[in-house]
Order: structure tokens, then C-alpha cells, then sequence
């Protein structure tokens, strides 16, 4: 695939997933936003179009084929599995192991930090609920829902059901991704302050890559398995 500033940015992930380092580096939201044009993205930022599209040409460069999916072949069955096996699994282990991390540092750093981390603790826990009821809509809900859709497609009363979900799902991604990105600013970027101890320095590490996987996990719902199901049956 050849890209230009009129490609999204959710195509370019999906044919290059490296390309997601480049996006995240300049805050370039490309899962929330992946229908935006890469022309419309640097247009909203302060870099020229050529600086973008060279460190784009870089990663792209050193995409190993084999490890992009070809997901045009597989079924929505199988995009769903994928999605819980790889994205939910990973996200209940970072939360399990960040949700007691930062309780931690907020009581020991109370004396220095306690203003910013209070304020931190509370942007986290309002992403944890908005993660922890979609996650569980998707799982009981929509997911089910989308394979038995995948094995019997005529069940019109199933196909609508599928396409509101799959709609409410994204605004659900947009607000899970817009507190992220508050969490983001507020943190500057996951840099703990010079003071702080191991634990804290592993809470915003982890924080990060809560980030990073929930923005690849975004992209592969919104910009893969949701956009096939509303490309191929929304009428
Ligand atoms: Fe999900
Ligand atoms: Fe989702």
C-alpha cells in the first residue's frame, strides 16, 4: 500500500501497524480519529508534511510483512476472538497491576505530590469505569452478538442490533480516548517527577502502555472489525 495525505490514518495503521509509533510520538489520535485524512492530522499540528511522511517511509520501511495481519481474510468470529484474547486480557493485567500501584504512591507521596496525583487517581478511575462497563458490554453483548451474526447473516432483527451496538461502541471508544488523552496532558507524557520512587516511575510506565495498547485496541475495533461490519451491512 502507497500512501499519501489523503489516505486515514486507521488504513495506514491497518497495512502498517509501525506507523502507530510515529502517530503516538506527535499525538496524532489515529484510533478515535482513524477516518481523518494524514493531511487533515499534520494540518493540526506544527510539523511540515515531508518531516511526517519521512519518519512515516522510516517505520514503514522496517515493517516486517509477516507480522501484518491480513484481516480482509478472516472472519468477524475470529476478529472478536483476537480482540478479547490479545486486547481485554492485556488491558485486565495492566489495570490489575496499575489499580494498586497508584493507590500506593498516592499514600506515600501525599506530603509532595498530593494534589496531582488526587487529581490523577481521580481521571484514572473515571477511565476505569468507562473501560470496565464497555469491556463487559462488548464481552456479554455486541461480541456474542457479532458471531452469531457471522454464522447466520439473513437474521435481519440481528444485523440492526449489531449495527447499534457496534455505533454506540465507537462513542464509547471516544470517550474512553479523550480521558486518556487528559490523563496523557495532565501527566506530561508519563514523566514522574524527579523525586519520585521506583513505584511511581512503574505506574506511569504502565500507565503508557495502557495508553498504547488501548489506542491499538481502539484501531482494531473501530478501523478493522467495526468498520467491515458497517462498510458490508449498514444500508
Ligand atoms: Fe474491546
Ligand atoms: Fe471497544
Amino acid at each position: 500500500m502507497k500512501f499519501n495525505t489523503n489516505t486515514t490514518l486507521g488504513d495506514i495503521v491497518t497495512a502498517y501497524p509501525n506507523a502507530a509509533e510515529v502517530f503516538n510520538t506527535h499525538h496524532i489520535d489515529y484510533c478515535c480519529n482513524g477516518g481523518d485524512t494524514l493531511g487533515k492530522a499534520i494540518d493540526a499540528i506544527n510539523l511540515e508534511e515531508d518531516v511526517i511522511i519521512s519518519e512515516l517511509n522510516d517505520v514503514v520501511n522496517r515493517t516486517v510483512t509477516a507480522d501484518v495481519t491480513n484481516w480482509s481474510d478472516a472472519s468477524m468470529s475470529d476478529m472478536v476472538d483476537y480482540v478479547v484474547n490479545r486486547y481485554h486480557k492485556r488491558a485486565y493485567e495492566l489495570i490489575g497491576e496499575i489499580q494498586p500501584l497508584l493507590s500506593k504512591i498516592m499514600r506515600v507521596h501525599y506530603a509532595s505530590h498530593g494534589e496531582e496525583l488526587l487529581h490523577l487517581h481521580h481521571l484514572y478511575s473515571l477511565l476505569l469505569m468507562e473501560l470496565d462497563e464497555h469491556f463487559a458490554k462488548e464481552e456479554a453483548s455486541l461480541f456474542p452478538q457479532i458471531k452469531a451474526f457471522d454464522l447466520d447473516k439473513s437474521d435481519a432483527t440481528l444485523k440492526a442490533s449489531v449495527i447499534t451496538e457496534v455505533l454506540e461502541a465507537e462513542s464509547e471508544h471516544d470517550a474512553a480516548g479523550d480521558l486518556i488523552k487528559e490523563i496523557d496532558a495532565f501527566t506530561h507524557h508519563y514523566v514522574a517527577p524527579s523525586d519520585g520512587c521506583n513505584s511511581y516511575k512503574r505506574t506511569f510506565l504502565l500507565m503508557k502502555e495502557l495508553e498504547e495498547d488501548t489506542f491499538r485496541h481502539i484501531h482494531m475495533e473501530n478501523s478493522i472489525l467495526f468498520k467491515h461490519i458497517l462498510d458490508t451491512y449498514q444500508s
